[in-house]
C-alpha cells in the first residue's frame, strides 16, 4: 500500500499543469469525488490494523501535496488572467492607459507671462471680477456719459438712479485693479495684475464674451516713456525671442497720456502680419488725482495685454472658443 501512496505522491509531483484545462485535469484526477486520492482513502479499510497509522499518514501527505499544488497552480492562473498583475507575467500585454492632468494653455502663457514680469521686478496683485462703475471707469478717467465708454460693451450687472449708489459691472478690463492698488499703496508701485475680463460680444472664433488680460503699473518718482517701451520691449524679446520684430504706434486710452500701442510681427518675412499685443501708456494725472496721488510728484506707466491672443499664437489655437469649452481631447494636448 504505501508503495502505492509513494506512487501517486511521484504523480501527482511529475503532473505538468500548463493551462486551465490541465488544471482541471489534475483535479479530476486526484482530488475530484473519483479521483484517486478519494479511492485512496477508500481502501483504508483493507489496510491491516498496525500498518493503519502509517499508511494513514502517507495518505494525508499524498493529500496535501495534490490540494497544495492545486491551489498553487489556480492562483498563478489567475493572477496572470487578472488586470492587476497580468503586465508581470507576460509584458507584451498592453498596459490600460493611466491619464493624468495637464495645464490649460492660458496657464502656461500666463505663467510665462509672470516669470517674466517678477524676473524685471514688477510683483503680482489681485482684483475683483465684479466692480463698480467708479473703478472699472469714472477713477480711469473714462468722463461720465462720454462715448469712449463704448469702447468696450459691458455687462452691467445694476444700474442705478440714486446718485449714492454705483453701477456694478464685470469688469471689462483689469486696468481697475490699478485703481484699487493706488488707493492702498504709496508708491513706489511696480505691479501686474492677472485676470478674467469680460465685454458683451458676439461669441465667434476671433472673439468670446470672457478673456484674460494681465495688467501692469509702475508709479515712482521720475518714471518715464522711455522706461516703459524699454520695459515692453524686453517683455516681447523674453517672450517672443531675442529677434522678435516689433513696432511702437501712438494710441488713445482715456486713462494714459500719451499712449500707445505695440505690435510684434508674426510670421515670416513675406507672409505675415503685424498684431497688436498691448495698449500702454504714461499714467494720465487725472486718473492720479482720482486715487489722491499727487502728479506734481509721481509720474507712472500702465499697460494691458491679452492673454488669449499670446496662448492662441504660442500654440497655434485658431479659435478662442476651444479655450473655454474645457474639451479633454483639446486639453490633453498640452501636457508640460
Ligand atoms: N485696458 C485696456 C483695454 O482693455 C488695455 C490697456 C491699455 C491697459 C493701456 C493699460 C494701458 O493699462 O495703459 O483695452
Amino acid at each position: 500500500m504505501l508503495e502505492r501512496i509513494n506512487q501517486i505522491i511521484n504523480e501527482i509531483e511529475s503532473f505538468e499543469i500548463t493551462d486551465s484545462k490541465s488544471l482541471e485535469d489534475f483535479r479530476l484526477e486526484f482530488l475530484s469525488r473519483n479521483g484517486k486520492i478519494q479511492s485512496m482513502f477508500g481502501e483504508m479499510a483493507n489496510v491491516p490494523k498496525d500498518e493503519k497509522a502509517s499508511v494513514g499518514k502517507a495518505m494525508n501527505r499524498a493529500k496535501i501535496a495534490a490540494q497544495e499544488k492545486f491551489d498553487k497552480e489556480k492562483q498563478h492562473q489567475e493572477r496572470s488572467s487578472s488586470k492587476e498583475f497580468g503586465a508581470l507575467d507576460d509584458i507584451t500585454i498592453p498596459v490600460e492607459p493611466t491619464y493624468s492632468g495637464s495645464f490649460h494653455p492660458l496657464t502656461l502663457a500666463l505663467d510665462e507671462i509672470k516669470q517674466i514680469f517678477l524676473r524685471l521686478g514688477f510683483n503680482i496683485t489681485d482684483g475683483p471680477e465684479l466692480e463698480d462703475d467708479f473703478h472699472n471707469f469714472t477713477a480711469l478717467n473714462f468722463p461720465p456719459d462720454h462715448p469712449a465708454r463704448d469702447m468696450q460693451d459691458t455687462f452691467f450687472v445694476k444700474k442705478t438712479d440714486n446718485p449714492d449708489e454705483d453701477d456694478l459691472v464685470l469688469r471689462t478690463h483689469t486696468s481697475p485693479v490699478q485703481i484699487r492698488l493706488m488707493k492702498e499703496q504709496k508708491p513706489p508701485i511696480r505691479s501686474i495684475m492677472p485676470g478674467r475680463v469680460f465685454r458683451n460680444e458676439a461669441v465667434t472664433a476671433k472673439s468670446y464674451f470672457q478673456f484674460n488680460q494681465v495688467e501692469g503699473l509702475y508709479v515712482d518718482k521720475r518714471v518715464t516713456m522711455g522706461e516703459l517701451i524699454e520695459t515692453l520691449v524686453m517683455f516681447a524679446r523674453l517672450m517672443y525671442g531675442s529677434n522678435v520684430k516689433y513696432r511702437v504706434r501712438p494710441s488713445f486710452f482715456p486713462f494714459t497720456e500719451p499712449s500707445i500701442e505695440m505690435d510684434v510681427w508674426w510670421g515670416d518675412e513675406k507672409n505675415g502680419q503685424w498684431l497688436e499685443i498691448l495698449g500702454a501708456g504714461m499714467v494720465d494725472p487725472n486718473v492720479f488725482q482720482a486715487v489722491d496721488v499727487d502728479p506734481e510728484t509721481y509720474t507712472g506707466f500702465a499697460f494691458g495685454m491679452g492673454v488669449d491672443r499670446i496662448a492662441m499664437l504660442r500654440y497655434e489655437i485658431d479659435d478662442i472658443r476651444l479655450l473655454y469649452e474645457n474639451d479633454i481631447r483639446f486639453l490633453n494636448q498640452f501636457k508640460s
